[in-house]
């Protein structure tokens, strides 16, 4: 199999960790290249349920590479947490087949600080996952950011903790009303648990690059989903990185001809946590009915999810912008029951009827949903095991999908176990 690319469809939480999972049997090594523990990847094997955050979830097949990526922003402590986690449930977390790039940013105690003061005195909130993310990339993108690597080489990081701090606690102090942050107490508490971290730093770019030399085959796994991409997201209600499907290269520091196949996973409904535009968002039971079917409650925060219908105008945005060779079609069982499925082929705003989402500040906040009505199905789908044993009306959504955005759906799931999905 080839080098490919996984990439959330929507606003998150679609699946990917799943798939990953799944098709981390084909690959030999598996990269996260961007996004933090503002990720919550789920995925249930045998009954027994592994959350990743930042760790890749390919760290579930015994023997295969697992690396985070330069474009990823690593919690130190929150990395030790998880990896104790899953050393706990029997798995492998070693550092002879987990990688961290010398070049990943870490995201210390004052960008969770930040996060949750600004957060807290926001009038519009964002809802962000209050890991410090975004602070944390500013911090990247002003060159004040602390890397992996700095972790070897104890007068650089200390340096670099107090230059980032004079600013900082002027903040703390001055506007958030926060006592300042000692940077002498920062540096030892990373100290502290540098010697556990350093083990595992790596040139991640060379790694990947040998092994893909070696014939190896390489996932690239995303976090998020195309619609909080801090560039054609639903900005500002987005995430600090770039979710789309090329990002895996340069979160990777290899060069995008090596990456071949891009896989988008697609619930089979929307979903999104947090503030911001959802055309396609139901307030009445309907909305309760997908978020009860669904166990929509995030992975991270145990935030309820906000659901809706499938939105084919994000869809469509999401295939602009990323050319998936195939989609993952996820949750697809959790739509039993319905008498009717709405599918939103096009957005109405301004009076006109738009295939793609407005581009305008407030275009989406002012799009109504145009729904085609299907046709439900009753059957449980938990038991099929292929194309033909998915009820009629099912395989006519599906179809109907890819009729809608031109792009086949290769893979289709129908519960939360490695198990629960079938190939086309
Ligand atoms: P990710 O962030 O994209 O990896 O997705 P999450 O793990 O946050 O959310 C997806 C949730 O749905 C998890 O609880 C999964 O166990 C679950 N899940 C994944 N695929 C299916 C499916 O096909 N059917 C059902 N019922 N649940 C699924
Ligand atoms: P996975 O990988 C769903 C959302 C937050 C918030 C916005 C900004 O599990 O799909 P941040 O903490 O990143 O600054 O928050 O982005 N968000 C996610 N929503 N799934 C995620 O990850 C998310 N990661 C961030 O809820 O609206
Ligand atoms: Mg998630």
């Amino acid at each position: 199999m080839s080098n490919m690319t996984i990439v959330g469809a929507q606003w998150g939480d679609e699946g990917k960790g799943k798939i990953v999972d799944l098709l981390t049997s084909e690959v030999d090594m598996v990269v996260r290249f961007q996004g933090g523990n503002n990720a919550g990847h789920t995925v249930i094997v045998d009954g027994t349920k592994y959350v990743l955050h930042v760790v890749p979830s390919g760290i579930l097949h015994p023997g295969k590479m697992c690396i985070i990526g330069n474009g990823v922003v690593l919690d130190p402590e929150s990395f030790l947490e998880e990896i104790d986690a899953l050393q706990s449930l029997g798995l492998d977390v070693s550092p002879e087949r987990l990688k961290i790039s010398y070049k990943t940013h870490l995201i210390l105690p004052y960008h969770r600080a930040i996060d949750g003061a600004r957060e807290g005195k926001a009038k519009a909130k964002i809802g962000t996952t209050g890991r410090g993310i975004g602070p944390c990339y500013e911090d990247k993108k002003s060159r004040v950011g602390v890397r992996a690597g700095d972790l070897t080489d104890p007068e650089v990081l200390r340096a670099k903790i107090e230059r980032a701090l004079e600013e900082k606690n002027v903040l703390f102090t001055q506007l958030y009303g926060m006592p300042a942050l000692d940077p002498q107490t920062v540096f030892d508490d990373l100290m502290a648990i540098a010697p556990r971290l350093v083990p595992y730093l790596a040139d991640a770019s060379s790694l990947i690059m040998e092994a893909d030399a070696a014939g190896k085959s390489i996932m690239f796994e995303g976090a998020q989903g195309v619609m909080l991409d801090i560039d054609h997201g639903t900005y500002p209600f987005v995430t600090s990185s770039n979710v789309v499907c090329d990002n895996a290269s340069i979160g990777s520091g290899v060069h995008a001809g090596m990456i071949d196949q891009r896989i988008a996973i697609v619930k089979a409904y929307t979903t999104r946590v947090g503030s911001g535009p959802f055309p396609t968002e139901l307030f009445d039971d309907m909305g309760e009915f997908l978020r009860r079917q669904g166990g929509e409650y995030g992975a991270t925060t145990g935030r309820p999810r906000r659901c809706g219908w499938l939105d084919l105008v994000v869809l469509r945005e999401m295939i602009r912008l990323c050319d998936p060779t195939t989609m993952a079609l996820t949750k697809v069982d959790v739509l039993s029951g319905l008498k009717e499925i709405k599918l939103c082929v096009a957005y109405e705003y301004e009076g006109k009827v738009m295939k793609y989402p407005p581009q305008t500040p407030r275009g989406l906040d002012n799009s109504k949903p145009v729904y085609e009505v299907l046709p439900g199905w009753d059957e449980d789908l938990s038991g099929c095991t292929d194309w033909d044993s998915l009820p009629r009306n099912c395989r006519r959504y599906i179809e109907r999908i890819e009729e809608l955005l031109g792009v086949k759906a290769g893979y289709i799931s129908v519960g939360p176990d490695r198990n629960q999905t079938f190939r086309r």
